[in-house]
């Protein structure tokens, strides 16, 4: 039994750190569409209600019946999710003179309550609602206030069942993790028992049992994502998985080979396909990116299935999707999680049934797994790389001359990042080359040559990113690495847009 946590979505942005925040915890959980409760499930041992862009009395407010989960498992109502009980129950909920916004302080609350157990006097917490609860029902008490906010926080009296109109799960609230631990720790007897090891166990158990004697094919990225999913199953059913590793050319400098290595040093069996010429003469003179991008798309796909239709028998295409994926597109009206297809439509057309081992993991967690099962580390810790490669930092038409130019240069910058200790401090790098001229002076020579962008950003998701604050000293020294070693460069600037409104790729 894997016990969990089950956090009904009602479309909150932070609904996703809440989970986190179990996670980090130690325990599993999982979220799941606010009305698609799982109640065959015999591993639940709590529920929490998320936040929500709805007021309970909006005509299109999410709603549920609270009867079918209230008094078989304890529940905590976050912000709408804490709104919902109380007005559901009688209680009276208004919209808030002032928006309730920001940094509020708990200046009273019950210290035996087992939800506020090693909270701190004067705790902060982080307030963010249009709506208040103005009148709790009759049943309910009142456990916490700040000065802006009588009802903070309440408990349906003698029930474990919690409200709080602030957010836990955010940085800001200052003992938000030790109320969520007192929640799912204390309330409702989590052991805190997953973790990297405990989920490689049971995953390689399942998909021995999923998977019998049948063979998997894989697409190796060189990412972690598809790495970890890859070692795992092979963990799991050793020779029945082989991995296909497609080079359309517009990879880092000798990253294939390097790939390579790694993946069989891990064991893997991996059929490396050097396509390059192909996708070379497929992009020719092309320069807008939307069309590069469909061309490199279409071309992964046929040389992916040319080499999988080569696999006799085959029944399972396995993918490296994580979590936010899933979450991402996790269509809270309509009844399904769609899967991320990378390798878009070749399932169907394939008869292949899908394999995602990793769709329950953030990434964070994917790196640990990784780790656990003895992958090097350059590895795991390994920057994202978007799956056109060079040809969307290449601006205009790609050449393979302009391909080695960016090799030559992206290799200089992303060795630099390392060298001087400055990899792991960004999400990740590279160089565009940009369509741009420029007059320079070399010796006594006049030079007239190509300029590159450095693009360096810091990010948790890469939904939002900042360019990264690298030292003045060590873009000087990446910029005359560049200049003097690389023929048809002559000028190097820092790109220092962030996302958004920019995006981290150029293209
Ligand atoms: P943007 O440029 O949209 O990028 O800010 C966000 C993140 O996604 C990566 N990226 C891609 N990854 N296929 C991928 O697998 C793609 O086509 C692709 N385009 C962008 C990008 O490198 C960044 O990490």
């Amino acid at each position: 039994m894997q016990e969990k946590i089950i956090i009904l979505d009602f479309g909150s942005q932070t609904t996703q750190l809440i989970a986190r925040r179990i996670r980090e915890l130690n325990m599993y959980c999982e979220i799941v569409p606010y009305n698609k409760f799982p109640h065959n499930d015999p591993d639940i041992i709590g529920v929490i209600l998320s936040g929500s862009p709805f007021s309970v009395y909006d005509e299109h407010a999410f709603k549920i019946d609270l009867n079918e989960i209230r008094g078989k498992y304890p529940i905590l109502g976050i912000c709408y999710g804490a709104q919902f009980m109380a007005y559901k129950n009688g209680g009276k909920v208004e919209p808030a003179n002032t928006r309730e916004y920001g940094r509020a302080h708990l200046t009273t609350f019950m210290q035996d309550n087992p939800l506020f157990k090693g909270v701190r006097a004067e705790s902060q917490v982080w307030m963010s609602h249009g709506d208040t609860i103005t009148a709790i029902p009759d049943n309910f008490e009142i456990i916490a206030s700040t000065k802006k906010v009588t009802v903070a926080a309440y408990q349906a009296k003698g029930e474990k069942l919690w409200g709080v109109q602030f957010h836990p799960e955010v940085f800001h609230s200052e003992d938000g993790t030790q109320m969520l631990k007192n929640f799912v720790v204390d309330i409702c007897g989590g052991k805190q028992d997953w973790s990297a090891t405990s989920f490689i166990e049971s995953t390689v158990s399942e998909l021995k049992e999923q998977l019998g004697n049948d063979k998997v094919i894989l697409g190796l990225s060189g990412g972690v994502d598809s790495s970890v999913a890859a070692v795992l199953l092979h963990r799991a059913i050793g020779a029945n998985l082989t991995c296909i590793f497609v080079d359309h050319g517009m990879l880092r400098k000798n990253e294939f080979a390097n790939v390579m290595k790694d993946y069989q040093g891990l064991g893997l069996n991996v059929i490396g396909v050097d396509a390059s010429e192909r996708f070379f003469h497929d992009l020719a003179g092309v320069k807008e990116p939307e069309k590069k991008r469909k061309i490199i798309g279409k071309g992964f796909i046929d040389v992916f299935e040319e080499e999988a239709h080569k696999i006799k028998d085959a029944k399972w295409l396995a993918q490296g999707t994580i979590y936010p994926d899933c979450i991402e597109s996790l269509s809270i009206t309509g009844t399904v999680i769609k899967s991320h297809h990378n390798v878009g439509g070749l399932p169907e057309k394939m008869h292949l049934s899908l394999c995602e081992p990793l769709r329950l993991l953030f990434k964070d967690e994917v790196r640990k797994v990784g780790r656990e099962l003895g992958m090097p580390e350059h590895l795991i810790t390994r920057h994202p790389f978007p799956g056109p490669g060079l040809a969307v930092r290449i601006l205009g038409d790609v050449t393979p001359e302009k391909v080695h130019i960016l090799q030559e240069a992206d290799d200089i910058f992303i060795q630099g990042l390392r060298d001087w200790n400055l990899y792991d401090k960004v999400w990740q790098a590279g160089v565009i080359l940009l369509p741009v001229q420029s007059v320079g002076v070399m010796g006594d020579e006049r030079t007239y040559e190509q300029a590159v962008a450095l693009r360096a950003v810091t990010s948790t998701d890469a939904m939002s990113a900042d360019w990264a604050h690298l030292p003045y000293e060590f873009m000087g020294h990446v910029s005359n690495s560049i200049i003097n070693k690389v023929k048809g460069i002559n000028r190097v600037c820092y790109d220092i847009s962030s996302k958004p409104p920019a995006t981290i790729e150029w293209e």
